[in-house]
């Protein structure tokens, strides 16, 4: 089968696993269907080489942040760079933010708290939505989202239908990428079930996260129909019906014409 109308809303294509072919796989995913991709800025690096690859791709949007696991060492105006990056017109959101407790060795909850707060409180004054990273962190995310009721995407969804629930109650959405496939993924599943379709969004998170049958090898945009197909199947839509619905989805968050 071969599909149209892709919208993947969290792609890393500056990775350095796409540095030695970067044109064939963007040439690759337009012939697959993918006519949208939002490549997401993890630190001021990279939210600059977001903007650059979306300036390159007419069909890429991208967004400006700092990931809670480059959070250290920055530099004191690191909130007035963003906000100056974030004038150019391809920026359609501040992100990925958030907190991410996985990893000990990175910088502390306080000062990943304390680096999410203020891109929240950015992305307010700026009228833009946030994409968030929680990763082992869901009640800290969770007290600062109601504090700050941003607009904005959960991304890469891994906890539980309850916690779903609440971040549709916020006026969120929810992200969900190759993990959907997975045969260990019953929380996603349910979670899925548990959300509005008009609340989900489709994404690769590539490099990383690529669906079975190709779980372990690099992902890219071209390989988001199997996460459409398992997201169809819980909602009871074709995946064409699927990859609209989340395209639709998608345009409204980011406010893409
Ligand atoms: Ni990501």
């Amino acid at each position: 089968m071969s599909y149209n109308n892709i919208f993947d809303s969290h792609a890393h294509y500056d990775d350095v696993a796409f540095a030695d072919d970067l044109d064939e796989v963007i040439k690759k995913i337009q012939e697959s269907g993918v006519t949208n991709v939002i490549n997401i800025g993890c630190s001021i690096q990279t939210s600059k080489n977001s903007i650059e690859l979306a300036n390159k791709y007419p069909f890429f949007y991208c967004s400006v942040g700092i990931h809670p696991g480059d959070c250290e060492n920055l530099p004191d105006n690191y909130i007035d760079i963003l906000r100056d990056l974030a004038k150019n017109e391809k920026v359609v959101a501040i992100g990925e933010i958030g907190l991410d407790y996985h990893y000990t060795d990175g910088a502390s909850p306080a000062q990943q708290q304390k680096v999410f707060e203020e891109q929240l409180i950015l992305a307010k004054e700026l009228d833009l939505p946030v994409i968030i990273h929680s990763r082992e962190a869901t009640q800290d995310t969770m007290e600062l989202l109601k504090k700050y009721k941003p607009k904005g995407v959960v991304h890469c969804f891994s906890g539980s239908a309850e916690t779903a629930k609440e971040i549709v109650k916020l006026g969120m959405y929810l992200g969900f990428t190759g993990v959907l496939t997975f045969n260990n993924a019953k929380k996603a599943k349910e979670a899925v079930l548990e959300i509005p379709v008009d609340r989900l969004l489709l994404e690769t998170d590539c490099p990383y996260m690529a669906p079975t049958p190709f779980r372990g090898k690099r992902c890219d945009s071209s390989l988001i129909e199997y996460t459409a197909t398992a997201m169809a199947l819980l909602k009871g839509v074709s995946t064409q019906e699927m990859i609209d619905i989340a395209n639709k989805n998608t345009c409204d968050l980011f406010n893409i014409k």
